[in-house]
């Protein structure tokens, strides 16, 4: 954006400030190029990882921008914002970033859910005037479900989205609201209860699933960078390991920038627990159109509250310390290493971003 000189009158001699949490570097990219379109329209703007503990933000305009995790606001996230300051009236441009991929040539857009319409009710709430709400599409980081985007298709998407952030930005400084579209708060309201299930089990689930594979230094980065402090270096026999905590909220840092890319996720312990879950509706629905699997027949003997999916998570809550020791064991921990496909997926982190960037200094 070039300097612009016929900017809004209500921003003459305006501060912008821009607050974002981000796991892989994502929201931090958006936020920083939303910080440069302000600047070249003359605003004086800045961009903070923390948010602020004194009661006044400074300036006209406050920027927010987080990541979509399971079609809803990232739990992580979520505690953040709450400890925004009241907006008393100052206009806040509300930003949410979400995953594409690229399947078979085809560039499919992330997906943000309730997101925006969360984001938007707590910022409301707290008494901020909504000028601008918008989604934008990054490269997916969601490096537990898929591999890494090739460095081209993580390009074209940037690229894209560059364009978008320019032209909200510039809707933004000329006094232009961009609201919440009506379609986007409606999916929105009808996928809250998936949003809640999400922000109260899935998550969970989804942390409870990282482990330190074979390749691991004990050199400590993942917990050293951790945003929630989720990660704690135990000694064990071999040297010092990292062990995953309940405080883990899934944002993927340790996964994406461990020099060894030794953080994996276990797809074998998440098959076991999901099989669990599913193995009675499985053998009833077999049951009911007449077929039959004679290993889901004994699952579905096990009492009834042992497959409950709510229940399966408390008990993997329960066991969660006692896996995370066992894995130290060097064959259980290649076993598990080997058995899962997160062991070749590509790590995925916005390129231009280090993992220090993400840390306030
Ligand atoms: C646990 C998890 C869940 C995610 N769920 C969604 C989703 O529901 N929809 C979507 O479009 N992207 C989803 N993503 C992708 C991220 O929203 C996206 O890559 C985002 O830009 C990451 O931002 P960050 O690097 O600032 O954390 C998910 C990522 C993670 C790690
Ligand atoms: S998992 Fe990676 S970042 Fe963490 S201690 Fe091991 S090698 Fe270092
Ligand atoms: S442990 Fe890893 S995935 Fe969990 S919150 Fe910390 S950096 Fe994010």
């Amino acid at each position: 954006m070039t300097r612009d000189t016929n900017r809004a009158a209500i921003w003459e001699d305006g501060v912008a400030t821009f607050y974002v949490y981000s796991g892989t570097g994502n929201s931090y990219r958006v936020a920083q190029w939303m910080a440069e379109d302000a600047r070249a329209a003359g605003l004086k703007a800045t961009l903070h990882l923390e948010v602020p503990h004194p009661e006044n933000i400074p300036g006209d305009l406050v920027g927010i921008v987080v990541p979509t995790h399971g079609f809803t606001l990232a739990s992580g996230a979520l505690g953040w914002i709450r400890r925004l300051p009241p907006g008393n009236g100052r206009a806040a441009v509300a930003v949410v970033t979400r995953g594409s991929v690229r399947v078979a040539g085809i560039y499919v857009p992330g997906f943000e859910g309730s997101a925006t319409l969360l984001l938007s009710l707590i910022l409301a709430r707290r008494g901020y005037h909504l000028v601008g709400v918008e989604a934008f599409d990054m490269p997916s980081n969601w490096t537990a479900l898929h591999s890494g985007q090739h460095p081209d298709v993580v390009a074209a998407i940037e690229a894209r989205t560059r364009a978008r952030v320019g032209a909200l930005m510039r809707a933004i400084v000329h006094n232009e609201r961009r609201p919440l579209s009506w379609c986007t708060a409606v999916v929105g309201l009808m996928l809250l209860p998936l949003s809640l299930a999400y922000l109260l089990a899935g998550q969970q689930f989804l942390s409870m699933l990282f482990f330190a594979g074979c390749r691991c230094t004990g050199c400590g980065v993942c917990a050293t960078y951790c945003p929630h402090e989720a990660i704690e270096m135990r000694a064990f026999t071999g040297g010092r390991r990292p062990c995953w905590t309940r405080r883990c909220r899934a944002c993927m840092r340790c996964m994406a920038y461990c020099p060894e890319e030794a953080v994996e996720v276990s797809h074998l312990l998440a098959g076991c627990v999901l099989l669990m879950a599913l193995a009675l509706p499985t053998e009833r629905l077999l049951r009911h159109i007449g077929g039959r699997i004679p290993w889901l027949g004994l699952l579905g003997r096990l009492p009834r509250w042992l497959l409950d999916p709510t229940l399966g998570v408390a008990i993997l809550h329960l066991l969660h310390p006692g896996f995370q020791r066992w894995l130290q064991r060097p064959a259980i921990n290649r076993f598990f290493t080997c058995a899962t496909f997160t062991h070749r997926y590509r790590r995925y982190h916005e390129p231009a971003t280090s993992v220090r960037d993400l840390v306030e200094r």
